[in-house]
Formats: C-alpha cells, structure tokens, sequence
C-alpha cells in the first residue's frame, strides 16, 4: 500500500521526509520519491526499490526546501521504475497519491485531446493534470483541487503541492486515509498517525470526501461540499500507533472504513490496471487437467469461499465442492490425487483449516492459500499463495479480510476460466473492468452508515432475524447472520430465498426482521416474489437492493439501504459493506463489545 508524507517545516525537510516514508515502510512498496520547494521551484528526486536508493540519490543532489511531500509507491498501474515513482508533476505543481483513480483512461483522453502530454503510466499523474487544467482557468489552488477533486472517481488519498506557494499544501480523502499532524509553528500530512510520529503526537483524521488547506498556522478541513469542518485532534500516544482507532470508537468500524483502500490493493495484487488483464498466477496445476475443485475455511471465511464457488463455476464452468475445516478434516473424504484445494484464511493458524489442509496434502491435493498473514502456517505449507492484502485486522468479527477473500477469490475464478478457455480475453476485460469498480462503490456504500444505524435501532429490538438472499447474496445472507450472531447476540439465521416456502416462512410475523439481500441480478425477480411472500404474512422488510430497484418491486418494505447502481457480478464485495454496518451499529446500541465479543477468539487454534 502506498504511503504519503506532507511537511511544512522550516530549514531542509527533505531527510525528516525519508524518515517519516521508512515508518511506513510495512505497507510495502517497490519505489519512493520526494518533492521539495526551492524559491518557489518545484524540485523531486524520486527511485526505483527501496528507501535507501532513494537517500543516495537525496545525498548526491540535496534537496534543501523547507516544504515538501514524499511517497512510497506499491506499483498498481505501470511497472515501479523512476518514472512512474511519486511525486508526479505537471506545470506548477506536484502531488503523491494512495489509492486507485477509476476513471483515469477517460479523463486521460480527455486532456490528451486538450494539449496535455502525459509521461507515465500510471493512474496518479491524471491527479496532477486535472488540477492543473483547473488552475488554466484562473482559479485559486484550494478551487483547482475542489473542482479536480469532483472530476476523479474512486478510492484514495493525495496531496499537491504548489509552485511558488511556500506556505501550502493540500490534502483530500476519498476512500484512503490521511491524517493531518499538528506540530509548533509545522504542520504535517501522513496516511496514519505513524508516518507522522516523528513530528508531533497530535493528529486528526480527515473524514470520507474531506480536503484540507494547510499552511504553518494551522489547517482549513472541508467536506466534499466545501463547507468547513471540525475534526478532533486526538494525542496518538507513540506505542499504540501500530494498533490506532483513528477517529473510530472500534477497530471493527475502523476496518470496515478500511475496505476500499484494502480491497483495491488487493486487487492491485492480481490485476495489471493498465492492460486490464490479470498477472500471471502460478496455478500449482494445470487447471486445464481438473475435473472439480475443493475449498475449505471456517466461518467467514468459509463464507468467503462459498461465493468463490458461484463465481468459478460461473466463470471456470468448473464444478467445486466447498466443506467447512472441522468437517473436512475427519469426513475422510476422497481427494483427488494431483487435484486442487483452496484454503481460506485470515489468520493462517485457524486450527480446522490447517488440519484439513494437512489432510488434503497428505492425500495428494495441490494447494492453494488465500491468506492475509503471509507468515503464518497456512501461507507456509499451502503449495502456492494467493494472499489478501488487508493489513492487520483486531476486530474479532471479521470485516476487511472478508471483502479481500472476495477480491482475491473472483480474480481466481478469472483466472481459472482464462487457463481453462471458459471465457475468452474479451470477457476477462470485461469482468475485471466490473470488478476494479468494487473500491470506489464500497467507498459509495460506505455512506450508507447512518442509514444503517437506524435500521440497526430496529433490529436491536427483535429477538430474531432472518436473511434472505439468492444466488451469490445467499453467502452473503450467512455472513450477515453470523456478523449479527456473534457481535448482538441476536438469534439470526441466513437462507437462499427460494428456501423460503421449505419452512422458514412459518417464523414470520410482525416482530421478525427479514433483511433481503438483493442487488440487480438474473434472480433479483424471483427474490422480489419471496419479498411479497413476506409482506403478504406481515412481516417486516429490510431490504439492502438498488434504489431503482426497490421503487419497481412495489412491496411494502419498512426500511431501503439505497446501494449505489453496479453491475451484479461481484456485488457480494460491496453489499458486504451494509450487513457489516447493520451488525456493529446494531452491537454498539445494545452496549456490547463489538471489538471483542463474547466467548470468541480472533484466532481459533485449538479444536
Ligand atoms: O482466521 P480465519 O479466517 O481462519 O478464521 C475463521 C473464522 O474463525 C472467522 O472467520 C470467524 O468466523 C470470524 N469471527 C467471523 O467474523
């Protein structure tokens, strides 16, 4: 994940700049620069690999400006050479970004026909020129970046720097942290309180569509509607910087912010943004030679891995079987000599998985991983890795590993029906150009939170709760029983909406909240019928759908979470988001702890 350091300082700053970038080193990255003002020049070094190469070129050619940015760059568009490293410049200014830029190829056409020679490959530079284009038109630096802010869509974080502007940089979020440091006559910009530790200890965090001038007396935060914001400035004491709430009153809220960034990373990981194709991935067999293939996780992550089934059937043609660890492990089940088992698991110690995942190896199964600890037992013994980039995740109920299991698991299933000839390179565009869409529409239904806390009012009065969901929303509807089961302690229960008249359909009645999970897929029809079948028995609605979607079901529904419009392949990543918010808003009304719940462990290791 890419990292970014802002000062405005006094004397060089360029040093304390690489300093500040090393305490980001963990995010990882595979290139770094900085930019200074030198009277009112813009000057930048910038390197290939590591911080060190990057000190040697500072050390040859100082830089000596008392205002400047940095950045460690984890290459998602364009190879990490010199020069797609940040900062990028374009006249009269630079800037570093963290994130993706969605609709880089057509505001790139866009400026390409206006004039605008652009040098790199990557998806930041556009950052710089729209802000630019902005400026030609006569506009004040904090307009210019307000109406380039409004022409970017997706998840990220930046800060510019302008030419001839000693005192003033100007930071934005949009689905990417960042984090204003408050220091004595200084001020600073860093993507987490870490970054800035060296400076000072008081930081703020800015808010979703927040930007921010900042000059050495103090900073101007703005909503994304240019109004003036407060933000607290909170002491980030220096030992629990690696493990910090930022603004949120949990971890778990804080990691459910998190899944934009996280999931676009992890994406970043799989797919080859500029060419929309996906990087090559080690299958540890051919998977032309499979006849079925087998995945096992626990809890969520089994989740995880049963959304991953709808997708590699659909897009392998390619039959899987999916058991829970602790069934897997003692069903003695047959497994195919030379065939293929993916292990889902955040944590990589979970003790089921690992036993069924010894199990499958010693009966001859290749394996695959997909893991967030890339030191763990499970990415060490499975025979190839396919990992989630989530970063560390406290809360006990898992959020952000979930959604990156589901990004990592959809680029599998591509992969697989590319290796396979199931779906030509034409598809394989199409379905990742759907699916790179997945951070910026989780950033969209982020905003559904305070929605979400009051349909969470609702449901903390129910003694029960029932999901509904078809087709790949029928995981989802499991998922969202269990985040509610284990963080209110609420009885729920999740089943494919077909199920319905099997059964269930007796438990309606007018104290039941039924949440339907339903985005705008081939089965959103039928799920519209069990929908009426519900309100036919008086019970009470909550569906998490599309607007559009809601108004033409024309069902008496008690509460809407209006999901932004997508396309249904990967809705599970971002309808995520919404079961997640229910279940944590419902857990904080009913004063339980939703980072640490009852009777749980984050990491199951014994049986
Ligand atoms: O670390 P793992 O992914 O292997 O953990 C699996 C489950 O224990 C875990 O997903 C659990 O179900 C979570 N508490 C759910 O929020």
């Amino acid at each position: 994940m890419c990292g970014i350091v802002g000062v405005l300082g006094s004397g060089s700053i360029a040093g304390s700049i690489v300093d500040a970038l090393k305490r980001l080193e963990y995010r990882g990255y595979d290139s770094a620069g900085v930019a200074t003002l030198e009277n009112g020049k813009l000057e930048r070094r910038r390197a290939e690999g590591k911080l060190k190469n990057l000190e040697a070129k500072l050390a040859a050619a100082p830089l000596l400006g008392s205002i400047g940015i940095g950045h460690t760059r984890w290459a998602t568009h364009g190879k990490p050479t010199e020069t797609n490293a940040h900062p990028h410049a374009s006249r009269g200014l630079a800037v570093v970004h963290n994130g993706i830029i969605e609709n880089f190829k057509a505001l790139r056409e866009e400026l390409a026909a206006k004039g605008y020679a652009f040098a790199t490959q990557t998806d930041s530079e556009i950052a710089a020129f729209v802000v630019e284009d902005e400026l030609a038109k006569g506009k004040s630096p904090a307009e210019a970046v307000h109406a380039g802010l409004k022409r970017l869509r997706g998840a990220f974080a930046l800060v510019y720097l302008f030419e001839g502007e000693n005192n003033l940089l100007i930071g934005a979020r949009q689905g990417a942290p960042l984090a204003v440091g408050y220091g004595d006559g200084e001020m600073y910009l860093g993507s987490d309180a870490l970054a800035l530790a060296p400076f000072t200890d008081r930081v703020a965090y800015l808010e979703e569509g927040d930007w921010v001038v900042v000059r050495r007396e103090g900073a101007d935060i703005r909503d994304a509607s240019g109004k003036p914001v407060q933000r607290r400035i909170q002491r980030s004491p220096a030992g629990s910087l690696l493990a910090e709430k930022g603004n949120y009153r949990h971890f778990m809220a804080k990691e459910i912010h998190e899944q934009p960034e996280v999931v676009g990373h992890t994406l970043a990981h799989y797919v080859d943004m500029a060419a929309m194709r996906l990087k090559p991935f080690a299958w540890p067999v051919d998977p032309k030679t499979l006849g079925r293939i087998s995945i096992v996780g626990c809890g969520t992550a089994y989740f995880a891995g049963l959304v991953g089934k709808y997708w590699i059937e659909r897009f392998a043609r390619l039959p899987v079987e999916i058991d829970v660890a602790s069934e897997c492990r003692y069903r003695e089940a047959p497994v195919e000599r030379n065939g293929l088992t993916i292990v889902i698991s955040q944590s990589g110690e979970t003790a089921d998985t690992l036993a069924s995942l010894r199990y499958v190896k010693d009966n001859g199964s290749k394996t695959v991983g997909v893991v967030n600890v890339p030191t763990s037992s499970i990415a060490r013994l499975t025979d190839a890795a396919a990992p989630t980039l989530a970063g560390p995740e406290i809360g006990v109920a898992s959020t952000k590993a979930f959604t990156c299991q589901l990004a990592a698991m959809a680029c599998l299933a591509i992969s697989l029906g590319r290796a396979r000839g199931a779906i030509d390179e034409a598809r394989e565009a199409a379905l990742l150009a759907e699916l790179v869409l997945t951070p910026g529409l989780l950033a969209e239904a982020l905003k559904l939170e305070p929605a979400a806390e009051t349909v969470a009012h609702a449901i903390a009065r129910a003694r029960d709760v029932l999901y509904l969901g078809r087709g790949t929303a029928y995981p989802l509807a499991l998922e969202g029983a269990l985040k509610l089961k284990e963080l209110s302690y609420i009885h729920a229960e999740g089943y494919p909406a077909g199920e319905l008249k099997h059964g269930p359909i007796a438990l309606i009645d007018e104290a039941m909240p039924v949440i339907v999970i339903a985005p705008r897929d081939a089965v959103f029809e039928k799920t519209v019928s069990n929908m009426q079948e519900v309100a036919a028995r008086g019970g009470r609605l909550v569906l998490i759908g599309e607007k559009h979607a809601a108004e033409e079901a024309a069902v008496a529904i008690e509460h809407v979470l209006a999901m932004p419009d997508m396309g249904a392949n990967f809705a599970p990543i971002v309808y995520a988001a919404p079961i997640q918010m229910l279940a944590y808003h419902t857990a904080v009304i009913m004063g339980k702890d939703a980072d640490q719940p009852r009777n749980l462990a984050k990491s199951v290791t014994v049986e």
